[in-house]
């Protein structure tokens, strides 16, 4: 077995052991060169913090790890099936962890599905803790008809104003830099009142993912939110829009969403383990 970092190894490489780990994963899951393309840059993949295990000419576990400043995040991780409790995932975990140590990192983050069994006992057992629970919602298609009053907008129209207004952190998929990114994937929608931007939503097209949302203080509680999801929702009427990691503390997030039909689908842990 030999374990290295990923910055000689091809992203054929690294497609091929992602699709073959997550080939029983909970949710059916097949990344292409494209869409691993993306989840790369959205999430600022990091080569040379990544670790994989080789063994018979070709990857068989890996972590793949996302870096800004001084926060690490876990990108993916997984084994192929045959290659299951041999502890291979764990000794990647650990190399990685003295990996980012070495290299002044403070933090490293994940999500991981609550019902995830595997995942969750091996990251509880290196240490990561619970931070959050985060909410996964579906709004089914043609369920909200388009509202008058919302104007498209650019992410670097909207995107200051969302970082100002929204109530809690974004999960790290989620973020301006995450967004910024993949700018070119992003519908932004605005409603403006006395030529100021007043409540904003910005979705990843390829995926009708809505990333963020926000309404100032000041223009609550007049259903612009509302008319956002439906604007936003109406742009993609045969598919389903999906509104992923959600503060599942925010109680009026929720009515607002079940006011808008969406469905709660499997939830999500935000973990962290201090590096520090
Ligand atoms: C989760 C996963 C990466 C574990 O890989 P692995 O190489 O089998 O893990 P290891 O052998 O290193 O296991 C280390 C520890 O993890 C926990 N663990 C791993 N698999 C487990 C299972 N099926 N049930 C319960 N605990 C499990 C145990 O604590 C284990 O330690 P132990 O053997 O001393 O009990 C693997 O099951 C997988 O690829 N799953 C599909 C992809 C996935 O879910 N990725 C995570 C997405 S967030």
């Amino acid at each position: 077995m030999k374990f290295c970092s990923a910055e000689h190894v091809s992203d054929q490489e690294l497609l091929d052991v992602l699709n073959a780990a997550f080939s029983d994963y909970l949710i059916p899951m097949r990344h292409t060169d494209r869409s691993l393309a993306q989840m790369f840059r959205q999430r600022s993949f990091c080569r040379s913090s990544t670790i994989v295990a080789k063994a018979e000419g070709r990857l068989v576990s890996f972590w793949f790890i996302g870096r800004r400043d001084t926060q690490a995040f876990l990108v993916a991780s997984g084994t192929r099936p045959e290659w299951r409790r041999r502890g291979l995932n764990e000794q990647i975990a650990q190399r990685v962890i003295s990996g980012l140590k070495g290299q002044g990192a403070s933090v490293l983050r994940l999500e991981v599905f609550r019902d995830n069994q595997a995942a969750v006992a091996l990251y509880e057992k290196i240490g990561f803790v619970v931070k959050r629970k985060l909410d996964l919602y579906e709004i089914p298609p043609g369920t909200m008809e388009p509202l008058p009053g919302v104007d498209t907008a650019s992410w670097s129209d909207v995107s200051e104003m969302l970082q100002a207004h929204r109530d809690w952190q974004p999960s790290w998929l989620y973020e301006n830099e995450s967004l910024s990114a993949i700018q070119d994937d992003l519908d932004c929608h605005c409603i403006r009142s006395q030529g100021q931007i007043v409540g904003s939503a910005a979705v990843i097209r390829s995926s009708n993912t809505l990333a963020q949302i926000a309404v100032r203080p000041s223009a609550r509680r007049r259903g612009m939110a509302r008319r956002l999801i439906a604007h936003a929702a109406s742009k993609a009427p045969k598919t389903a829009m999906r509104i992923i990691n959600v503060d599942a503390s925010d109680a009026a997030f929720k009515t607002l969403l079940t006011a808008c039909g969406a469905r709660e689908n499997k939830g999500q842990f935000e973990m962290a383990l201090p590096l520090g």
